[in-house]
């Protein structure tokens, strides 16, 4: 059978596509209606939602909003409110991961809030697109030597401030079925699709 994933704050899905492309049966949760996800969604609250679930998947992967931990929050950007006013979600979210005795992974920003996480940036897939995102994941291991940047000349920053276009951003993710503004929020499915093959290697192991 394939095993089921468990993709807590869903976004438009760049973190659950990568799953699917690694061989996962993916369903989402996240508080807002999302209508661009690909996979089936419910619309609830994601620690709620995996206290009482949880068990009923074979991994879990966790991607709780970045804002509480990001460095840009709070620096004079005139759209973002202290880092307070945003909850901090990983701590809670962790307790809740590790009660369910599943696999779990739980991406956000650089933060030292995450256990020894590895890095992972857009362009060591071969995107065009420098974006670091950072993983803990708990269960199982992820390679020490994980694929490396290659921040070469003419590559898509992520970059607050915009000086590259959304959609030239969102298509350089491979994210095309987002909106440029929802592709902001997400991560590449390479990433997890490259975390997702360890993870399924990982579970056919203890099957
Ligand atoms: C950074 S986005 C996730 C992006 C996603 N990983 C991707 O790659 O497309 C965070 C999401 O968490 C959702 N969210 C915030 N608080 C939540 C909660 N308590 N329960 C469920 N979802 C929540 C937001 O609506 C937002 O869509």
């Amino acid at each position: 059978v394939t095993p089921r994933l468990l993709d807590l704050f869903a976004g438009p899905g760049g973190a659950g596509t990568g799953y699917s492309r690694a061989g996962f049966e993916v369903v989402g949760v996240d508080t807002k209606p999302q209508p661009r996800y690909p996979f089936e969604l419910h619309v609830v609250d994601a620690l709620e939602y995996v206290a009482e679930h949880g068990r009923e998947f074979d991994a879990i992967h966790a991607s709780p909003p970045c804002q509480h931990y990001a460095d840009v929050t709070g620096w004079g950007h005139a759209h973002m409110r202290p880092r307070d006013d945003y909850p901090a979600l990983i701590a809670p979210a962790r307790e809740l991961l590790r009660a369910t005795g599943r696999p779990y992974v739980i991406e956000n920003v650089r933060t030292k809030e995450l256990s020894y996480p590895t890095m992972l940036c857009g362009s060591a897939f071969g995107l065009a697109v420098r974006r670091h995102r950072y993983f803990e994941v708990g269960g199982f291991v992820l390679p020490v030597l994980t694929p490396c940047c290659r921040h070469a000349a003419g590559i898509v920053p992520f970059d607050h401030g915009g000086t590259s276009t959304e959609s030239a951003f969102r298509d350089a993710m491979e994210c095309s079925w987002m909106t440029a503004h929802e592709a902001r929020q997400a991560i590449p499915p390479a990433m997890t699709e490259w975390i997702g093959r360890h993870l399924m290697a990982a579970l056919a192991t203890v099957a």
